[in-house]
């Protein structure tokens, strides 16, 4: 059975871009592959040094993820700080990994732009974390949304480094993997740009009902199409790419319909869109809710997560130290 490793840091509530991006083809994987789903705390401090509550916040998402339908029956699911076999692994590559192209990947030169007081090692080793965390199972497939790509790219290109270095066929290349032809994005209603917890724009898979209507009423449209099938601009398309996404294809072409005859109303569709997003995330608001209350059942998961995790990481750190020439 291939294998599947993903993760997501834990800097705030899983919102619809997780959940299209990443988190729908975990669900779907867990059935027919070998999964592992890791909560990326470790990741979360080279931009949060201080993470104010990272166990509550650890719990948080840990819920969100059991909501959304991840089962810890199918599906391997762990916190990345209890399986410190990773951070063996993160050594080895870090020693092959150059100067020069970590310096070069776009995230690193994003973040030290965002926190130039705190440009750290950590940062510029973001990739080779990455790399480790799935590594460290031998993953074959890595679901993530399109932001991720230089990430993946780096991670192969540290596996195939190793392999050459040490003459082995041992790591195979992580391809990133999504449910679609291409990798989703989904976008934010505020204009341009992805929907995320740090651009601020996004919906959370926990907000209640008035708090999704606000955020979809006020989303950025313009005057309204000035001709008949005329291209929708940016932030219409945003709003049109998110119809397709939550809506039924029915919605999306009455609404597409209506754009290209000029009678649309955006009122009327922000209304929809916000209708179509609670029948959506009212489910999985009201399992975030129970299980978040169900302190033990959370114990349990993290607990028989961590063991199954460790159980790969020896494994294939035992067999890293042994190409590398250590006894
Ligand atoms: P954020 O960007 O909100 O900080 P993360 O970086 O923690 O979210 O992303 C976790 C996962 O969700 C990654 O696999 C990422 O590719 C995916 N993801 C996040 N935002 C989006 C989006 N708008 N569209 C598609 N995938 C996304
Ligand atoms: N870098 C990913 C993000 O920002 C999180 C992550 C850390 C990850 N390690 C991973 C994703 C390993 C997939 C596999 O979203």
């Amino acid at each position: 059975m291939e294998t599947v490793v993903s993760g997501i840091r834990p800097t705030g509530n899983l919102h619809l871009g997780n959940y299209f991006g990443a988190i729908r083809s975990f669900l779907d994987m867990q059935h027919s592959h070998n999964c592992y789903f890791f909560i990326a705390d470790w990741h979360s401090l080279t931009t949060h040094p201080h993470p104010d509550n990272i166990v509550r916040n650890v719990r948080t998402i840990l819920a969100e993820y059991l909501a959304c339908g991840i089962d810890p029956e199918k599906a391997t699911i762990y916190v990345q700080s209890d399986v410190p076999e990773a951070l063996e692994l993160y050594l080895y590559l870090n020693m092959n990994a150059y100067l020069g192209e970590l310096e070069r990947t776009t995230s690193f030169k994003e973040k030290a732009r965002q926190q130039p007081d705190n440009v750290n090692a950590g940062l510029l080793t973001y990739p080779t974390l990455m790399a480790a965390d799935i590594l460290l199972h031998k993953a074959v497939k890595v679901p993530v949304g399109k932001d991720q790509e230089q990430n993946m790219e780096m991670a192969r290109k540290f596996a195939r480094r190793f392999n050459t270095i040490y003459g082995v066929d041992f790591f195979p290349e992580p391809a990133s993997f999504s449910l679609g032809a291409t990798a989703v994005k989904v976008p934010g209603l505020d204009g341009s740009g992805k929907m995320g917890k740090s651009e601020g724009n996004a919906i959370y898979l926990a907000d209640d009902p008035k708090a999704i209507s606000k955020k979809v009423m006020k989303a950025v449209t313009d005057a309204g199409p000035q001709e008949p099938n005329s291209i929708k601009p940016e932030p219409v398309e945003n709003l049109f790419s998110m119809l397709r996404i939550v809506s039924s294809e029915e919605v999306y072409n009455h609404f597409d319909g209506l754009y290209n005859s000029c009678a649309i109303r955006y009122g009327d569709l922000k209304k929809q869109l916000a209708e179509d997003i609670v029948s959506f995330t009212a489910p999985i608001r009201e399992r975030i809710l129970e299980i978040q209350a169900d302190e033990d059942y959370l114990d349990r998961v993290v607990r028989e997560g961590a063991e199954r995790a460790r159980e790969s990481a020896v494994r294939t750190v035992a067999e890293v130290r042994r190409i590398i020439g250590f006894r």
